[in-house]
C-alpha cells in the first residue's frame, strides 16, 4: 500500500507518518518547503515532495500511484488554502484511492449536529477575529468539506474533537452527529486522531462518512459506547 500524507510536517501529520510506517506502507509526504526539516527523523524511510498543499502541480506529483491519501485540512490565510488543497486531491488522486481528510467538529455534513454554546461562540468569535486578522479563514475549511461531501470519490472526513497529547488509548469511538452522548467528553489524543485517519483508509464502512470522534477511554465513550 502506498499512501500520500498532505500536511505531513504538522503534529497530526507526523503521527500519521509514524502509523503508516508501522503498517509497512510506502509513504510520500507533502509539506511546505520551510518545514521539510521537521520530517528529518523519517529520512530515508519516506519520500518528501516540498510545496504548498494547495499547489496543484505538487499534489498531482505526490498522489500519483497512491492507494490512500491522508490530508490535513487547515484554513490558513485567505488564499483558499483548505479548499484549494481539497480540490487538488479530489482532481488528481488515483480513481481507486481511499481519501481521508481531517477537520474539526464545527464542520457539519447534514446540519443535524447539535453544538454546545461554547463551541458555537468559539467558532463565531474566534473565526471572526481570525478572519479579521487575515490569519485563518474557517469558512474556507467549510467550503473544502462541501467540495468533498459533493464528490463521488471514496472519501472520509474525520471530524476531531478537542485534542490533547499523550500515549495512545487506541482507536477513537465515533458518531455521525455531534451532540450524541457518546461524544460528550469532547477530548481525543492527537496520536489517536491520526490512528483513526490511517485506519479509515482500509475501513470501507467509513466510505462517504463524516465521523465525529472522541477518545475511546474518555468518560462519555466508556459510558455510552455499545
Ligand atoms: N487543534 C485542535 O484542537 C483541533 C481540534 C479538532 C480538529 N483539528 C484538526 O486537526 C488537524 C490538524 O490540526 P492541528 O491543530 O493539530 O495542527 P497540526 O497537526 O500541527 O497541523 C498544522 C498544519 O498547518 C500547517 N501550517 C501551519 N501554518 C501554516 C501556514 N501559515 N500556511 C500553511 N500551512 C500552515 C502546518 O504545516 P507546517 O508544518 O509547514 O507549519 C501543518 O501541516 C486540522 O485538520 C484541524 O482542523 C484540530
Amino acid at each position: 500500500m502506498k499512501v500520500c500524507i498532505i500536511g505531513a510536517s504538522g503534529k497530526l501529520g507526523q503521527y500519521m507518518v509514524q502509523h503508516s510506517l508501522d503498517r509497512g506502507y510506502e509513504v510520500v509526504c507533502v509539506c511546505r518547503e520551510q518545514s521539510v526539516g521537521k520530517l528529518a527523523r523519517f529520512a530515508g524511510r519516506v519520500t518528501v515532495v516540498p510545496g504548498d498543499t494547495n499547489d496543484r502541480a505538487v499534489i498531482r506529483e505526490a498522489v500519483a500511484g497512491c492507494d490512500g491519501v491522508l490530508t490535513v485540512l487547515v484554513p490558513w490565510g485567505m488564499r483558499r488554502y483548505a479548499s484549494g488543497t481539497a480540490q487538488a486531491v479530489l482532481d488528481f488522486a488515483e480513481p481507486h484511492a481511499r481519501l481521508a481528510f481531517s477537520c474539526g467538529w464545527h464542520i457539519t455534513r447534514d446540519g443535524k449536529d447539535v453544538y454546545s454554546w461554547q463551541l458555537r461562540a468559539l467558532v463565531a468569535v474566534g473565526g471572526f477575529l481570525a478572519r479579521l486578522a487575515r490569519v485563518v479563514d474557517l469558512n474556507d475549511q467549510v467550503a473544502a468539506c462541501d467540495l468533498i461531501f459533493a464528490s463521488d470519490r471514496r472519501w472520509t472526513v474525520v471530524r476531531g474533537s478537542d485534542l490533547e497529547e499523550g500515549e495512545s488509548q487506541g482507536l477513537p469511538v465515533w458518531s455521525r452527529h455531534v451532540g450524541d452522548p457518546v461524544l460528550a467528553s469532547n477530548l481525543t489524543r492527537r496520536v489517536d486522531f491520526a490512528l483513526f485517519m490511517v485506519e479509515a483508509l482500509t475501513d470501507d464502512n467509513l466510505v462517504q462518512e463524516a465521523p465525529a470522534i472522541v477518545g475511546r477511554l474518555s468518560e462519555s465513550a466508556r459510558r455510552h459506547a455499545a
